[in-house]
């Protein structure tokens, strides 16, 4: 298959045959205390002859020095705990080691403590995960937890390690118990690969070499599983993301522009669009690690340069034009809680998002997730080790994708300002579609007091009379750039020119005058439509034909609009048509400045449009003509009656 065809083509499988090649497996432990974690990544590196063997000799003097007959292989791994890295990056070291058939990276956590987190950090590039349990202790809710977070994490393999073999008398019974449990609670989970492979990682059996005490298991040990395990096509070769890590010019003549391709490939020649800004350029050259090259594909670390001198800056991220990610500000995540501190809804985080670090925070908790039962619960905050979903907003927009589609530009990091803790490890599930959690009560609070209605002498009918018309409110509702100004206007030039009286009111209008003090948030928009509405029901008591054209994204908003007004003389009418065709005419060129995140919360693209699920009229813009389209809301005007002033005696 061709990935773009025409161009200078790299095949996929080509590509996968290389990463082939590399034959690089990265993979991430998970036990509950003295599980044997330690033990079995030092006893792993050591019989697999991947550890130096000066490191090898400070382990046995230090192991000899604290009386131990047997090497104390976690002495090997807490030796990590000097690579730990302060501050903001993750609290995750790296462990490489390679056997002739392959490479392995092992994301790990120096000491016991708080056992999920090289899980969820380690995690997100993760081909496997290694997770142990005591033979003796059984599956516990931590066993459970490990394997739903490497569900929600996508890692395609889960090898369960049951531990301690050697305690348990290498009894094949407790083996295929532990192992059954497990397989029960697994089939609740998305992750389908699952081995298990009995262990004693302190002496050795089923790490590198067959245990001769365990005859009756028949698998591989776990070494030659993590050499033969297929994981060529685990990655994503579609999407080009390439956040930029920092940028080289070395003199004047040349500026590259460093960092990891996320996901998908890169040819020389190819278009990019360089985000936020939304400017496009293309690539002038490729530096790889040995120099020159035409294309590139994640992961790999690379320098491009641009033809044109544009201004990009760390952060700022390469895609192709026709594949961009979401540029968003709200969006609904998956949260694993990993910090003493409790997540506190309402206050700020640092979030760690591919190179960027943006601030945000958690405006609603959702629900947590029971990782016994998977059940969701109500709860008010996250705890250590708690799994939930919430709501989180940005206070610029982040440039990502779902988790399950990209599980590097779908996952973050929060961090406590204060402590510099990772506090938490997130995956993106959605944009959010609705301001719900945070809005406040839409309709304006009645702040006169002593104010008494007065009625007036004139009747609807004798307004009827007069006007030779009944009043309503063609409410237009629609995506920028839908075309509700141009019908609104055409149909009222219509009206006119039939003998009705009407008016129209505009969104970019009123927003000049009567709404100038609104923006485009949430409140501000509702209070924009409950405005308008009360406009219009004045306009339709003095008996005129009211044509509003606002986007009114919010179904709420559209909702307390028909109570103003009165359901007899509304009616919503869907000005439809797709995102894509909106943005293709981007009449006001508006589009373009919100992908350039210029117009922040800009409706279909950094803020949410709720499609009328039953409108009066449903108006297809980008099928019919603006004629037919006026044609058809004359027609339904008129089967109402109102061109008819006597309709209401007709009925009798
Ligand atoms: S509404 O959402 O409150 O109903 P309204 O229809 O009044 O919006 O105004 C929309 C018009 O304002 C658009 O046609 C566009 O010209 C302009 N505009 C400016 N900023 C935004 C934004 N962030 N989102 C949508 N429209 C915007």
């Amino acid at each position: 298959m061709d990935l773009e065809p025409g161009k200078r083509s790299v095949r996929a499988s080509e590509l996968i045959r290389q990463a082939q090649e590399a034959e690089l497996l990265r993979f991430t432990t998970a036990g509950s205390v003295d599980d044997g974690k330690s033990t079995l990544i030092g006893r792993l590196l050591h019989d697999a002859r991947g550890i130096y063997e000066d490191h090898l000799l400070a382990v046995r003097e230090a192991s000899a020095r604290s009386g131990q007959k047997e090497i104390d292989w976690a002495l090997l791994t807490d030796g990590l705990k000097a690579e730990r890295e302060q501050r903001i990056t993750i609290d995750v070291a790296y462990r490489h080691f390679s056997t002739p058939r392959r490479r392995f990276i092992i994301a790990d956590t120096p000491g016991h403590e708080q056992y999920t987190r090289n899980m969820a950090t380690g995690a997100s590039t993760a081909n496997l995960a290694v997770i142990l349990i005591d033979a003796r202790n059984g599956v516990v809710i931590q066993s459970k937890r490990h394997g739903f977070i490497a569900s929600l994490l996508g890692i395609p393999h889960l090898v369960v390690a049951v531990n301690k073999m050697d305690l348990v008398d290498y009894s094949r019974e407790v083996f295929e118990r532990i192992r059954d449990e497990y397989v029960r609670f697994t089939t609740k989970l998305r992750i389908r690969d699952v081995t298990f492979i009995p262990i004693s990682a302190l002496h050795g059996d089923n790490i590198v070499h067959r245990s001769t005490h365990m005859p009756w298991y028949q698998g591989p040990p776990l070494l030659t599983y993590l050499e033969t395990v297929h994981i060529a096509s685990d990655g994503n070769l579609i999407d080009f993301r390439f956040p930029v890590q920092y940028v080289l010019r070395p003199n004047a003549d040349f500026r590259g522009y460093c960092g990891t391709i996320t996901s998908g490939v890169v040819r020389v020649g190819d278009e990019v669009a360089v985000l936020p800004s939304g400017k496009r350029t293309r690539i002038s050259r490729i530096l790889g690690p040995n120099g020159d090259t035409t294309y590139a594909f994640a992961p790999q670390s690379i320098t491009v340069c641009l033809e044109d001198a544009i201004d990009v800056s760390r952060g700022d991220m390469l895609a192709h034009p026709g594949n961009l990610p979401w540029m968003v500000q709200d969006l609904e995540a998956i949260l694993i809680w990993m910090d003493n501190r409790a997540l506190r809804p309402g206050q700020s985080y640092l979030v760690k998002h591919t190179t960027n670090v943006v601030r945000g925070e958690c405006v609603g908790l959702k629900y947590r997730i029971d990782p016994n039962t998977l059940h969701r619960q109500e709860a008010a905050t996250l705890e250590l080790n708690e799994i939930g979903r919430v709501h989180l907003r940005m206070h610029r927009p982040l440039l990502c994708d779902e988790y399950e589609r990209n599980r590097g530009t779908g996952s973050f990091i929060l961090i406590d300002p204060v402590t510099h803790f990772t506090a938490a490890a997130g995956l993106v599930i959605d944009r959010c579609h609705t301001h719900g959690a945070v809005r406040v009560s839409t309709a304006a609070p009645k702040k006169a007091t002593n104010v008494t209605r007065h009625e007036g002498r004139v009747t609807p009918e004798q307004r009827a009379a007069l006007l030779r018309q009944r009043p309503a409110t063609l409410w237009l509702t629609g995506l920028s750039g839908s075309g509700k100004s141009t019908l609104a206007y055409a149909l009222e030039e219509r009206l006119v020119a039939a003998g009705h009286a009407c008016v129209v009111l505009d969104g970019d209008n009123v927003r000049h005058g009567l709404n100038r003090d609104l923006g485009f948030s949430a409140q501000d928009r509702s209070e924009n439509i409950r405005r308008v509405a009360e406009v219009a029901r004045l306009f339709n008591e003095a008996g005129l034909i009211v044509i509003t054209s606002f986007i009114s994204p919010y179904r709420e908003d559209r909702q307390m609009a028909r109570e103003i007004i009165g359901g007899a003389n509304f009616i919503e009418a869907f000005v439809d048509a797709p995102l894509q065709e909106c943005e293709r005419r981007d009449p006001k060129g508006l589009y373009a400045k919100a992908r350039a995140g210029q117009i922040p919360e800009f409706t279909g693209i950094s803020a949410p449009y709720e499609a009328p699920e039953a409108p009066g009229l449903r108006l297809e813009s980008a099928r019919y003509s603006v004629a037919e389209l006026v044609e058809q809301v004359y027609q339904a005007l008129e089967a109402r009656g109102c061109f008819r002033p006597e309709s209401g005696e007709d009925e009798k």
